[in-house]
This record gives structure tokens, C-alpha cells and sequence, in this order.
């Protein structure tokens, strides 16, 4: 069967919507888990667009790059021969690197955008190609806005870059503009048309405005396209990229339909769409397809008598495809550090001592409040315990006192730098007073413009998770805590978005670099 590449773009398009900021410690971690799920090439970033997007490209290929049997690593740039050189700079260190250079090639971008003729565009084109193979082998090239450029215009360019040494040609739907049948012959006839499309790869990159994404990413697979560009949750700009998780499990389950396959671990496709989530604080809607917390779920009588007759009547796929079990129980109170070691291990969380100590502890204090210890607990603490920021500031101590009739206050001690300074507040509700007791310590004013709380198991006495965007004059950063006590995974939550905002890595980026 003829394999499928699957080119994850989650670190880049995905990460470059509002809302999805990775650091790179999360890039790091998200990147690890793309190599668990097997992609075939990781897209890490933009390296111009910052110095941290940078960084973070750099680190992805230095530290996932070199793995065994590890991803192809790409870095996107524009045709600007600096911008090349930069994404070589990083991604040089991985076994496999690419560049993944793109310019617009549809009349509206060349006159409004780039103010550029047709021909200029190709020249600088074909001289971004020349100048990245100068560096290595693995050159793609994209034609931005491809759904609305001149086809036969297009093809030329995309002739031309094969001939100056493009190994992958892709196609984006850059506005999400295409219709299936349409997108299908489009593709199709640029793999008639230009001259030399034998000689590389073809790809598509299909946005979901008209939510048709991973309509027009099978289709284009059905005419020929080998490599599919898309993201973990679907995430991307505006309504995002084609969602990887359904267009691999559409292959996966139709086999008998495309004829095609991919190399990838569908077991861990559960894990990367909640690890995503954890990491950006965005869930998944309940009714998604794959990931959604109901995809597997039977409520209808009709429907739940015939799955406990025979799970085909009603499921083409089975949870344990994507590697979704039921919640398992898993460690209790009297389990050792060892057991706790090795369990997080499964889950893929490898530990330092001092993590493990952290985290044991942490597992213990949970064992204490918590009867049943699920793996989504321990996932939520270990994330919670190990910073991906260092913990500038840590929670101390906590008092609040709310209830009927009660002005809700608050004390919070935090720990700086071995020192301990303690504070109070009243405001609104409990965790406003939390909040308030946190910025008279700190002397920064946040304002909060996102809170959600989210039980991860059932039970009263489930462990709560929050997340905030706080915009501290400005810099606006996101933050995840957890607690079976609310109020307290809120003042940890708020506490990880201070980290964030005093150390340098850690607020949102402004990405100045527009194509
Ligand atoms: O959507 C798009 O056109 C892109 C390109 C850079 C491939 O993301
Ligand atoms: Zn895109």
C-alpha cells in the first residue's frame, strides 16, 4: 500500500493563531509527542518571525531531531534569502532537516501584498529554492493562496522551483477558499500540467474556513497528493488547518476506499490532542470528531442496546484505536515512588530525580484528598509540578473565606528567591480576592481575560483545572494550575502566568514577520 506522509504543522500555523503561544519547553514537549505519534515531518516554526520562535526550532531539531529514527524537522521561510539562511540555522542540527520556503502566487497577494510582478515573484522564487538546497536536499516549496491563483501561471512556478531543486511541491488552500470536487481537479491537473511534478512530492495545506479541510485534503489524496499538511485538534489560523486526527483515521478506517496508508501510531493520538489542549488551555468542542470527549459515547437507548449487542452496529472505530481506554485506576495511597515512576513512564513522562520528588509528593498529597487515582490525574499533576517555566514565584500558603452574606477575602504567602512575602485581599467572588491578595504582593496588576475550569475525572472530589489569559499592562500570557481545591488551582494558575510574564521566554510573542 502506498504510504501517506503526514506533515504535522501544529508548531507552526498552529501555533501562530491567537490563543495557541507555545514556549519552548511546550514546543519541546509537544515535539516529543509528535515523535511518539510517528509523524513523518515536524513543521516547529518560523525561525525569523522571532528570536524565540528561533530558538524553539532550534531546540525541536537539537533535541527531537537527533532521536532515533526521529522526524524530518522543518523550518518555514519566506523567498528572502535571510530568511532561508535563518531557517537553516535552525533546523541544521536535526538528522533530517528542511526548509519549507513559500511565496503568494495569486494576483490579489502579488498586487495588494507584495506589489510585485509575475515574473519578479518566479525569479524570486526559483533563487529561494537554489539558495536553500545550497544547504540540504529537502526543499519544499509553497505557492501561497494557490486556490486562487492563476493556474497556468502556478504551474510555471511550480516548474520552475522543481527544476531549480524543489523536492516537495505543496499546494495550500491558503484561505480555505476550495470545494472538494473543485480542489480534487485542481490537483489533479497540476500533476498533468507541469512538465517535471514526477520529480517531487505533492502536498496540500488545506485551511478549514468553509470547513472543508479534511474533505479537501482526502480528495487531493485521491488525485495524487502523497503528503498532507495538518495540526493536532485541527488548530491553525483563523478556522484553522485540516485536523491530523481525522484525515489519519479516515485513512486508517477506509482503507477499503483511498487504498493508502500512514506511519502513524494512532494509539497516541488521544494523548497528543489532550496533551495540545493541556499545554494551550484550549479544549476540544464535546462533539469533535476523533479527540471530542462524546466521539466514542452512546447515549440514544436505540443506540446503546445495539453497542452492547455488538460495538459494529454503531462504532467504525474502537477508543482503543486512538489510544482511548477507559479511565483506569490506577495507583492508590499506599503506591511507591518507584510505582509512581514507572507509571509515568507509560504515560511518557520521563523524570529527574528532584521532578519525581516534586511530583511524588504532589501524588501523595492527592492520595490524601482522593480516593481513586486515575492516569488523567497523574498526567494533570506531573504537568502542573514540572514548570516549564522556572517557578520565579511559588504558592505557599492559602487562606480564603467567601460564602452567603460574606465579603469573599483572601491571605496568599508566595516563596521568591528563598524569601516569603504574605498579603491579603477582598474582591468579588473567592478567586478574585485570591487573585487581588497575589497582585498586592507582586505589585503587578493583572487583568483577567479568560478563566476555565474543568473537572479532568468525575467525582465530587475530581481534580479541578484552570486556565487563565492574564494581560499584565499589555503582555498578555496564559497560565494552568490544579487542585481538588478550586481556589487553589486558580492562585496556581495565576501564579504560572507570573512566571510566564517574569521570565524573558514566557509572554506572548507579537510576531512582526508577515509573508
Ligand atoms: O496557509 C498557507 O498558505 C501557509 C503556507 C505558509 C504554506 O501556511
Ligand atoms: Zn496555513
Amino acid at each position: 500500500m502506498e504510504r501517506i506522509i503526514i506533515f504535522d504543522t501544529t508548531l507552526r500555523d498552529g501555533e501562530q493563531a491567537p490563543g495557541f503561544s507555545m514556549n519552548t519547553p511546550e514546543k519541546l514537549e509537544m515535539a516529543r509527542q509528535l515523535a511518539r505519534l510517528n509523524v513523518d515531518v515536524i513543521e516547529a516554526g518560523f525561525p525569523i518571525s522571532s528570536d524565540e520562535d528561533f530558538a524553539a526550532v532550534r531546540e525541536v531539531a537539537r533535541q527531537v531531531g537527533t532521536l532515533p529514527g526521529a522526524p524530518v524537522i522543518c523550518g518555514l521561510s519566506r523567498v528572502g534569502l535571510m530568511d532561508i539562511d535563518r531557517a537553516w540555522e535552525a533546523v541544521k542540527h536535526a538528522q533530517r532537516p528542511r526548509i519549507h520556503t513559500f511565496v503568494a502566487t495569486s494576483d490579489i497577494h502579488l498586487k495588494y501584498k507584495l506589489r510585485k510582478s509575475r515574473a519578479e515573484v518566479l525569479a524570486a522564487a526559483v533563487e529561494a529554492v537554489k539558495h536553500a538546497r545550497g544547504y540540504c536536499e529537502d526543499v519544499e516549496f509553497s505557492p501561497e493562496d494557490a486556490s486562487r491563483s492563476d493556474f497556468d501561471y502556478m504551474c510555471d512556478v511550480l516548474e520552475a522551483v522543481i527544476d531549480a531543486g524543489a523536492r516537495t511541491i505543496n499546494i495550500p488552500d491558503t484561505v480555505g477558499y476550495a470545494i472538494p470536487r473543485e480542489w480534487g481537479e485542481r490537483i489533479a491537473r497540476i500533476r498533468e500540467r507541469v512538465r517535471n511534478s514526477a520529480q517531487a512530492v505533492l502536498s496540500v495545506h488545506c485551511h478549514n474556513d468553509l470547513g472543508q479541510a479534511v474533505a479537501n485534503s482526502l480528495v487531493a489524496i485521491q488525485n495524487g497528493a502523497r503528503q498532507i499538511e495538518c495540526t493536532i485538534n485541527g488548530i491553525g489560523e483563523r478556522a484553522g488547518n485540516a485536523s491530523l486526527e481525522e484525515v489519519v483515521m479516515a485513512l486508517k478506517t477506509r482503507t477499503d476506499y483511498f487504498g493508502v496508508d500512514t506511519q502513524v501510531r494512532t494509539e497516541e493520538i488521544f494523548r497528543s490532542s489532550r496533551l495540545l489542549s493541556h499545554i494551550t488551555g484550549v479544549h476540544v468542542q464535546p462533539n469533535k470528531a476523533i479527540v471530542g470527549e462524546n466521539a466514542f459515547a452512546h447515549e440514544a437507548g436505540i443506540h446503546q442496546d445495539g453497542v452492547l449487542k455488538e460495538k459494529l452496529t454503531y462504532e467504525i472505530m474502537r477508543p482503543q484505536d486512538i489510544g482511548r481506554e477507559a479511565n483506569k485506576l490506577v495507583m492508590g495511597k499506599h503506591s511507591g515512588r518507584r510505582a509512581l515512576a514507572a507509571r509515568l513512564k507509560d504515560l511518557g513522562f520521563e523524570l529527574d530525580e528532584a521532578e519525581l520528588g516534586k511530583a511524588f509528593k504532589r501524588f501523595k498529597d492527592l492520595a490524601d484528598k482522593k480516593k481513586d487515582i486515575f492516569d488523567e490525574d497523574l498526567m494533570t499533576i506531573v504537568k502542573d509540578e514540572i514548570a516549564q517555566v522556572p517557578e520565579t514565584y511559588a504558592l505557599d500558603y492559602l487562606h480564603s473565606i467567601s460564602g452567603t452574606g460574606v465579603i469573599p477575602s483572601a491571605t496568599v504567602r508566595l516563596r521568591k528567591d528563598q524569601e516569603v512575602f504574605q498579603d491579603s485581599g477582598a474582591g468579588d467572588g473567592p478567586v478574585d480576592a485570591v487573585l487581588n491578595a497575589i497582585d498586592a504582593i507582586t505589585g503587578l496588576k493583572g487583568r483577567l481575560q479568560d478563566y476555565q475550569l474543568r473537572a479532568i475525572t468525575g467525582g465530587k472530589d475530581a481534580i479541578g483545572e484552570v486556565s487563565v489569559k492574564v494581560d499584565f499592562d499589555g503582555t498578555v500570557v496564559t497560565g494552568k494550575g490544579s487542585s481538588t481545591d478550586v481556589i487553589e488551582a486558580s492562585a496556581r494558575a495565576y501564579v504560572n502566568a507570573l512566571n510566564r510574564l517574569v521570565h524573558p521566554a514566557g509572554g506572548q510573542k507579537l510576531k512582526e514577520v508577515g509573508p
